[in-house]
């Protein structure tokens, strides 16, 4: 079927691309005697997660445990949650052990006892990892703390759960400002876990795995030491971000927003039926913040970034585009593909992506773990 005889907006998905992002990351991480084990919260897609793995990656994460149940559903069998699931949800973590190699982290005592007294009165072992904040400040343990080692050490010694490592995100990667930024960031993240994962080797507790993960980081990452294993999860699609942070190219773009013009009020404005519905109201990211909310792709290949279409604003069914060169030969009923400030946050918007060949649709997927918030 032509992309073309199906209705607007559609999140559309080119094949050869998602194949050769899977493709490109592995063979960056495998090359570096690296696991890979991606994030799938960005495609949220069974489909996608199997490429992964066939590809080479060890298994997938996931945020939350709703999403976890859906991979399983599926079949995915090594699913790590780098999210500090709360023992409120035990009796799911429970039954998804029964089903699947499951880890999880933590970085509160009061946490990681809860984990421990309900493992061990289950008779179960759940696998663990400690998290280490690298700079982000969202969660993990501060490696600088006084009692940062000791707090391994402790997490490794409670009964009904395993240590598999340390781990870390480093989301404040995508608040660099250059390719040298990034570089010093994905640096100082392995410098941080191995001098964390040292000490705690000296106080007698082995350390199997230390995990990273963040598409903007990960070309600096596979060049660190120490390391075990990458969790990228945006590199899949990639998106307008990772572009201005220097990551992927448009080109590499496998995720685009097929929209239709649906009015031309001015000269100087055209109205696309792809609202915040459908592109979600992320601001970009990147070295230097590129405006708006896409970059609209006239036609296959040609962009139109910071030149002559800039998404101005978003009400939910509308994009409203200003035409920056104060005319453009698009009309209502022309089609646009329009690549996202972030990607993610669009899988989760929608039942199901298509994929395609070119202009052609060749399978239509669900995005069975969408919306699964909790
Ligand atoms: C804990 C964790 N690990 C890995 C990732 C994947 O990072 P990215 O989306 O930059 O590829 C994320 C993304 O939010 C994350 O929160």
């Amino acid at each position: 079927m032509h992309v073309d005889d199906q209705p607007t907006p559609r999140v559309l998905i080119d094949r050869l691309r998602l194949e050769r992002n899977i493709a490109a990351m592995q063979a960056g991480v495998s090359a570096a005697g690296l696991r890979l084990r991606p994030h799938a919260k960005t495609h949220k897609s069974p489909f996608v997660a199997r490429l992964q793995i066939a590809a080479g990656a060890v298994g997938i994460c996931c945020a939350k445990l709703g999403e976890a149940e859906v991979f399983a559903d599926a079949g995915i069998d090594d699913i790590r949650l780098p999210y500090p699931v709360n023992p409120s949800n035990a009796g799911r973590v429970l039954a998804l052990l029964d089903r699947v190699r499951l880890s999880i982290i933590v970085d509160h005592l009061g946490v990681a006892g809860a984990w421990s007294e309900t493992m061990a009165r289950a008779g179960r072992t759940l696998d663990v990892l400690v998290k280490v904040d690298v700079g982000f400040h969202r969660c993990g343990i501060d490696p600088d703390a006084t009692g940062a080692t000791a707090f391994v050490l402790g997490v490794a010694r409670l009964p009904g759960l395993r240590f598999r490592g340390l781990l870390s995100h480093a989301g404040h990667g995508y608040h660099a400002h250059s390719e040298d930024e990034l570089r010093s960031i994905a640096s100082r993240e392995a410098a941080i876990l191995a001098d964390l994962r040292t000490k705690v080797e000296a106080g007698g507790v082995e350390v199997p795995e230390v995990s990273v993960g963040a598409t903007p980081t990960a070309r600096f990452s596979t060049a660190q030491s120490g390391l075990t294993e990458m969790r990228p999860g945006n590199y899949v699609y990639f998106d307008r971000t990772q572009v201005a942070l220097g990551a992927a190219t448009f080109a590499d773009c496998a995720l685009t927003v097929y929209a239709t013009v649906v009015s031309k009020p001015a000269a100087d404005r055209i109205i696309l039926d792809c609202g915040s519905k459908t592109l979600a109201a992320d601001v970009a990211r990147g070295f230097v913040q590129p405006p708006g909310h896409g970059a609209i792709l006239e036609a296959y290949g040609s962009v139109h970034v910071n030149g002559s279409l800039l998404v101005e604003r978003l009400s939910e069914e509308h994009a409203t585009v200003r035409v920056l060169a104060g005319h453009t030969p698009l009309e209502p009923g022309d089609r646009v593909r329009v690549i996202p400030n972030h990607s993610c946050v669009v899988s989760n918007l929608v039942d199901r992506i298509h994929l395609v060949d070119g202009t052609e649709v060749v399978q239509t997927l669900p995005v069975a773990a969408r919306g699964q918030i909790a």
